[in-house]
């Protein structure tokens, strides 16, 4: 007889908990409403500004934006440009636009592409049949220029009044033809749609460089976004807490997701980051309420996994050698070590594994690399008389979270 199944009817493998009412609104990637964006009211009014004439029909204001991550610079573009199109259809004007993320689209050529592949799909219901066959945006095989053609092609076609491309990360992006040739297609006489151009980068070293790729037709407005303080960080989880079954949260969830995440360099992302990931522990839990707990957990979870991402691309020897940190701070006093000490700890493992332990040399050497990674820090201790001064070495993070990452690296 075949095996039975242990599932019966009285099952379901597809049960979620009842936690989440709307999980959209606490994913990453997810682009909120105007209205659920909270603490940036005068970057949403500049790029508005930027972008209003364009919905009157007339050539909106390029807009360079800079600021540390996770402090709104995506969302505002993006649910800007987004209301800009609505409000340009009222006033019966076609407004289209594109969002290049330039960490996805690295090349002037893929970057290109995609902006072509946006605009062609955001109209082809509305493409003559012709137009629609003869239009082919290849993967490969024709240049970043030609695809600048198709657009212009596009816009022309469908007789588009302003496009709006958002070019994000542009610091990622190889060139800087695409910038220069939406700046200039409609003086150069290729389209007669006029284009609004919104640059990001976290990265506020670019700046310099920008300028200097750029001629300043292109340095209408620039912007900073600041972090988030608490109290911000505390209004944007609060707006979203329907993503949540109502009272199924405790009081101190949100107000410490925020604090933590304030003192996190005030990041956006991963308040909600935390918020959604404490729900999916207590929905893992199958507990009916989302507690502190779970937060401090859901923190935790993420330091775990940056570290290990970080750790999985070292030698396995390099790995027991962090352990072997891991282990002295775990169980001794203190939390400098000698190099003879931690050689030693080191050494032991090694041959437990059955593995050749590196020299002494090396290992030294290692360790003086490893602070370079910011995972130690090492420092010169005079001994006492007579010795010379010698290296110890101090783990920087929470031994059980290197512990628990190098147990996931294996
Ligand atoms: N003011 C806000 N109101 C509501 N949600 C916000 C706000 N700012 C950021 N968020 C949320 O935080 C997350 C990160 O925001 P965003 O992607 O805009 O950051 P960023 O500044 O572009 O960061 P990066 O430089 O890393 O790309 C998003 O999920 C977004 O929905
Ligand atoms: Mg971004």
């Amino acid at each position: 007889m075949a095996d039975q199944s242990s599932f019966d009817d009285s099952e379901d493998i597809f049960q979620v908990g009842g936690i989440f009412s709307n999980r959209e609104l606490v994913r990453v990637g997810h682009v909120p409403e105007l209205d659920r964006v909270v603490g940036r009211d005068e970057e949403v009014r500049e790029v508005g500004a930027a972008l209003g004439p364009a919905i009157q029909g007339d050539p909106p204001e390029t807009t360079i934006i800079y600021g540390k991550t996770g402090t709104g610079k995506s969302l505002v573009s993006r649910c800007v440009t987004r209301e800009a199109r609505r409000r340009a259809e009222t006033n019966d004007v076609d407004l289209q636009h594109a969002y290049v993320d330039c960490s996805d689209y690295q090349t002037e050529a893929k970057a290109s592409r995609e902006m072509a592949r946006q605009l062609y799909d955001n109209i082809v219901d509305e493409l003559d049949e012709e137009v629609k066959n003869d239009t082919k945006i290849p993967r490969v095989g024709i240049g970043a220029a030609d695809y600048r053609d198709i657009t212009w092609e596009l816009l022309e076609e469908k007789g588009v009044d302003s496009f709006v491309v958002i070019l994000d990360e542009i610091d990622k992006l190889s060139g800087d033809a695409l910038l220069r040739s939406l700046s200039r297609a409609r003086e150069s006489g290729k389209i007669d749609t006029h284009i609004g151009i919104i640059c990001i980068s976290n990265k506020i070293e670019y700046r310099k460089r920008l300028n200097e790729r750029v001629d300043s037709s292109l340095q209408d407005n620039e912007l900073v976004f600041d972090p988030y303080d608490a109290e911000q960080l505390r209004a944007i989880l609060e707006n979203r807490r329907d993503a949540f079954v109502e009272g199924v949260l405790d009081e101190s969830v949100i107000p410490r997701a925020a604090a933590l995440a304030a003192r996190e360099h005030g990041d956006a992302r991963k308040a909600v980051d935390t918020f959604y990931e404490a729900g999916r522990l207590a929905e893992k839990e199958n507990s009916d309420k989302v507690t502190e707990r779970h937060v401090d957990k859901a923190i935790r979870r993420a330091e775990v996994n940056r570290f290990e991402k970080l750790v999985s691309g070292q030698t396995p020897h390099v790995k027991l050698l962090l352990r072997s940190i891991a282990l002295l701070t775990q169980s001794e006093d203190g939390e400098w070590f000698r190099t003879a000490k931690i050689y030693d700890l080191y050494k032991r493992l090694a041959e437990k594994e059955a593995s050749d332990p590196l020299s002494y040399d090396r290992v030294s050497r290692l360790l003086k690399e490893q602070s370079f990674l910011g995972i130690t820090e090492s420092e010169h201790t005079g001994g006492g008389k007579g010795e010379g001064s010698y290296l110890e070495h101090r783990l920087l993070r929470e031994p059980e979270i290197v512990l628990s990452a190098l147990d996931e690296a294996e």
